[in-house]
């Protein structure tokens, strides 16, 4: 069933490097609509509890600071700034580090009803794209348009180590290969909200596909927006 909330919305999931953040950016951009990086949300919350020294474990405590999360996002030009509590965590939420302490805290079911208002509030006029591991299957069911990126962990482990390099952090490519494994594995077996392509998505792999075949791929699958 479709949605009540005539917003339209585009999901766009998958697993960790699929190029997905880049190419929701971009359809966004070309749309004139909203942009949600939903994992963002986790890696500040884990950003969140490392500063309070909550352990990463204590669901009771975790889904309480997600509930307040003093979180700000300022799309300026192609950038996207991420404010946790008045101090810009951009750069040190990008981390593989911080990858994984999200990938952590996004396994607690509180934690992640905690953060379901607030994601549910970035449907704003004209329209949404927003990317992550259950957009279309959870937090935005009823998306008009939705889309599964995914490719090989090789494939996803170097670009993943171009864009850290990209952005000054330097990383080892076969810790990126072992530590994208292993987050795929708890991102897509936990209990609640586990990575999965909704029944409805297209589903693209973008193993041998460049920024611009995924674009065409989607926009042809969405022309209506
Ligand atoms: O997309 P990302 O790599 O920035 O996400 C970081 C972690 O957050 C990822 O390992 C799993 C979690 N996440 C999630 O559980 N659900 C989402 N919708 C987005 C991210």
């Amino acid at each position: 069933m479709k949605s009540m909330n005539k917003i339209p919305v585009l999901t766009i999931d998958g697993p960790s490097g699929s190029g997905k953040g880049t190419i929701a950016q971009l359809v966004a951009k070309k749309l004139g609509w909203h942009y949600l990086d939903s994992g963002a949300i986790y890696r500040v919350l884990a950003q969140a509890a490392i500063k309070h020294d909550i352990d990463l474990a204590d669901e009771a405590k975790l889904a309480d600071i997600a509930r307040d999360l003093d979180l700000v996002f300022l799309l300026k030009d192609d950038d996207l700034k991420v404010m946790l509590e008045g101090d810009d965590v951009s750069t040190i939420i990008r981390s593989e580090q911080a990858g994984n302490a999200a990938s952590k805290v996004a396994a607690l079911p509180l934690v992640r009803a905690a953060l379901l208002n607030r994601q549910h509030d970035f449907r704003q006029a004209p329209g949404l794209v927003t990317d992550g591991r259950d957009m279309g299957t959870v937090v935005f069911p009823d998306a008009e348009h939705k889309v599964y990126l995914t490719a090989s962990a090789e494939v996803r482990a170097q670009r993943r180590y171009k864009q850290l390099k990209e952005k000054g952090i330097e990383s080892n490519l076969s810790a990126l290969v072992a530590d994208i494994s292993e987050r795929d594995v708890r991102d897509s077996q936990r209990e609640v909200a586990p990575l999965r392509p909704a029944t409805d998505a297209l589903e693209l792999d973008s193993s041998a596909l460049g920024i611009e075949d995924v674009y065409k791929h989607i926009m042809a699958k969405c022309g209506d927006m």
